[in-house]
């Protein structure tokens, strides 16, 4: 069978997903809306080859931990069950964004292995199809099969969980700043600590109110443009779900001494009159979400704090697709 190449970018959320209702399926507890990224994304090759006696999998030029490849070999599965193939997949992955670190390695990392393990086992699934097959191998995973603002509408079980495109092509002239404080693998993975939160964060339910009332406001203030309305919201919400880490049992944080201190330069920015707001995932890394006539004052604001080389600037970015070359790195 033919090789298939796919590419597709990190998302960061704006109203976060930080719960399972169903572990195994991957159905939140809440919907999620998130702006998809240019910066940062994953190539992933998948060649199905009757050679194999196993799948093989290889991300950055090594192999996976037991519980990643199980992630991997489980997506795998359900494209071979619907393409009725039982033949393993090679599968070469390279992420252009900083593995397990808080930068949503995992939403282009399933994304981009939906499109490609599908394609490659000669299926034609189209962008819901591929967002539900996405969502299996990781939530964050599901907004990334598109481009622009998109929501995760929660659902209730496999067929009615899966993303929409809120606003595909946006033309706001708006930036996130990544501020890679650091680029190693964090602690406590995204699953474990959501799952955590669920269990034993006294906060949970009113986390669910929050994100209701979050989308529901958010959604008007990003179609008319509005930027402090839409920086307050990410920015209260971020802190909420980060809440729910610091009251679960036992408690835990994603924040590291460069995280505060680059939250506190966010307010400081703003108390001079740059408007700006931040928000962090599951990682030490804050994202700062700017106007782009403001890059200038902040980049070299955050660049004096921390090193250029920490400082990227991200713009809206595009949804899954898939290449023709094969990948050389
Ligand atoms: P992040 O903040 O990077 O999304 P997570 O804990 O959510 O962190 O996910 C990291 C996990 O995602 C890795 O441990 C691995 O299981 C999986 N992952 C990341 N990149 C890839 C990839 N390119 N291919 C397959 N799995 C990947
Ligand atoms: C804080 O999608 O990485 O980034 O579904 O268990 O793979 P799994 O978790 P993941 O969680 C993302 C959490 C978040 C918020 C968000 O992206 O909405
Ligand atoms: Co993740």
């Amino acid at each position: 069978m033919p090789t298939s190449i796919a590419r597709a970018h990190t998302n960061i959320a704006l109203v976060k997903y930080w719960g399972k209702a169903d572990t195994d399926l991957i159905i939140p507890q809440t919907s999620s809306l998130s702006l998809t990224l240019d910066q940062f994304y994953t190539d992933t090759s998948v060649t199905f080859d009757e050679r194999l006696t196993a799948d093989q999998v290889v991300v950055n030029h090594q192999s996976l931990s037991p519980t990643a490849s199980r992630k991997v070999r489980h997506v795998l599965d359900l494209v071979r069950h619907q393409a009725q193939t039982t033949t393993f997949a090679q599968v070469t992955s390279q992420n252009h964004v900083p593995t397990a670190a808080g930068l949503a390695s995992s939403a282009s990392a399933f994304a981009a292995l939906a499109a490609a393990a599908s394609r490659a086992a000669g299926l034609t699934l189209d962008r819901t199809a591929l967002s539900r097959l996405a969502r299996r191998g990781s939530g964050s995973a599901t907004r990334s099969i598109f481009g622009g603002f998109v929501e995760w509408q929660a659902g209730h079980d496999d067929a009615t969980s899966y993303a929409v495109p809120f606003q595909e092509h946006v033309t706001w002239p708006i930036a996130m700043v990544a501020l890679v404080l650091d680029p190693h693998r964090k602690k406590v993975s995204s699953r474990q600590g959501m799952q955590a939160s669920v269990t034993t964060s006294p906060y949970y339910p009113a986390w669910r109110q929050v994100v209701a009332q979050d989308l529901a406001a958010i959604k008007p203030a990003i179609l008319a443009q509005d930027f402090p309305i839409v920086g307050t919201i990410l920015e209260s919400n971020a802190m909420r779900m980060h809440a729910l880490t610091l009251s679960a049992q036992p408690a835990y944080s994603y924040f590291n001494g460069d995280s505060l201190a680059a939250m506190q330069t966010v307010r400081d920015l703003r108390a001079a009159g740059t408007a700006c707001y931040y928000t962090l995932d599951a990682g030490p890394n804050v994202k700062v979400f700017c106007q782009a006539a403001d890059l200038p004052t902040i980049t070299q604001r955050f660049s004096a704090q921390f090193g250029a080389d920490r400082v990227l600037v991200a713009h809206p970015g595009p949804g899954v697709q898939w290449l023709s070359e094969p990948l050389t790195d």
